[in-house]
């Protein structure tokens, strides 16, 4: 795992956005993993305003989130759709036919449904970059704790502790789902590289769990130990319960070094 710690969390954004704009400059066709909530608002802000004074182009990006509530309708304000409409993709170049999600509703089987993203995904190459935040209890994507570790996309319940965590979202009389589809923990690791980020005290915990607890399906986000191209980009209070934060701060100088001599290499 590549452990990158900022001040704050603006500059976990602007560092992940640097990621997102090296990928879809450089390959002739990327493919994105886009996450939800809170965290990556300010990563999808940054784009937008690259897309607006730089000339950062989507036009040749396929996307796929990684989750989207169950039996809801794109057009629903709740749904991860309209979320990524109303944060990025409403915003910038991207062919909105390109911009997939796990979606299914009760007339749909979760199965078929989940295998066929999957097919989807592997259709197009795979994902090249992978955004990801992480839950309070360790999930990534909504892989909750005790999900395999092998998982695919496929449907989920959530915990009580997702709910809650999510309920801040939900006005009083909407109706909060219970279930999702998700990408499974397999899928995820498929990816080339993950991009994981996280900031604020109350992630703190979950931080510490994922990267020196054991690996565990107690914390989904500890499969990323198994990562070949792991990158986590904290801000202070998220990496507030790591031991060894001088040490990573100085692996980090280390690498910088490396990259300003040898040139900066993803291999997508
Ligand atoms: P958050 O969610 O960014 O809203 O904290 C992260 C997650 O649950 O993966």
């Amino acid at each position: 795992m590549q452990i990158i710690i900022f001040d704050d969390a603006e500059q976990v954004a602007e560092n992940a956005a640097h990621w997102v704009s090296e990928l879809i400059t450089k390959k002739a066709k990327p493919v994105l993993g886009l996450a939800t909530g809170s965290t990556p608002i300010s990563l999808y802000k940054q784009l937008v305003n690259k897309h607006k004074t730089a000339g950062l182009s989507f036009s040749n990006v396929s996307s796929f989130n990684l989750d989207e509530y169950h039996n809801i309708n794109a057009d629903n304000s709740q749904s991860y759709r309209s979320f990524m409409k109303e944060n990025l993709f409403d915003h910038v170049d991207i062919d909105q036919k390109n911009t997939f999600l796990p979606t299914c509703n009760n007339e749909q089987n979760p199965r078929v449904q989940g295998l066929s993203y999957e097919d989807n995904i592997k259709s197009l190459g795979g994902i090249d970059l992978q955004i990801l935040g992480i839950g309070a209890n360790g999930h990534i994507g909504f892989n909750e704790p005790t999900s395999s570790l092998s998982s695919r996309t496929r449907i989920k319940t959530l915990t009580q502790q997702t709910l809650t965590d999510n309920s801040r979202l939900f006005k009083e009389g909407e109706e909060q789902p219970s279930m999702a589809m998700t990408m499974g923990i397999a899928t995820i690791m498929d990816a080339r590289y993950v991009l994981l980020m996280a900031t604020g005290e109350n992630k703190a915990k979950a931080v510490k769990d994922m990267i020196t607890g054991a690996l565990s399906a107690m914390c989904p986000a500890s499969a990323l130990q198994m990562h070949e191209n792991a990158v986590i980009l904290l801000d202070k209070a998220a990496a507030s319960q790591l031991e060894d934060q001088e040490y990573y701060i100085w692996a980090d100088k280390q690498h910088r070094k490396i990259n300003e001599t040898y040139g900066f290499y993803h291999n997508y």
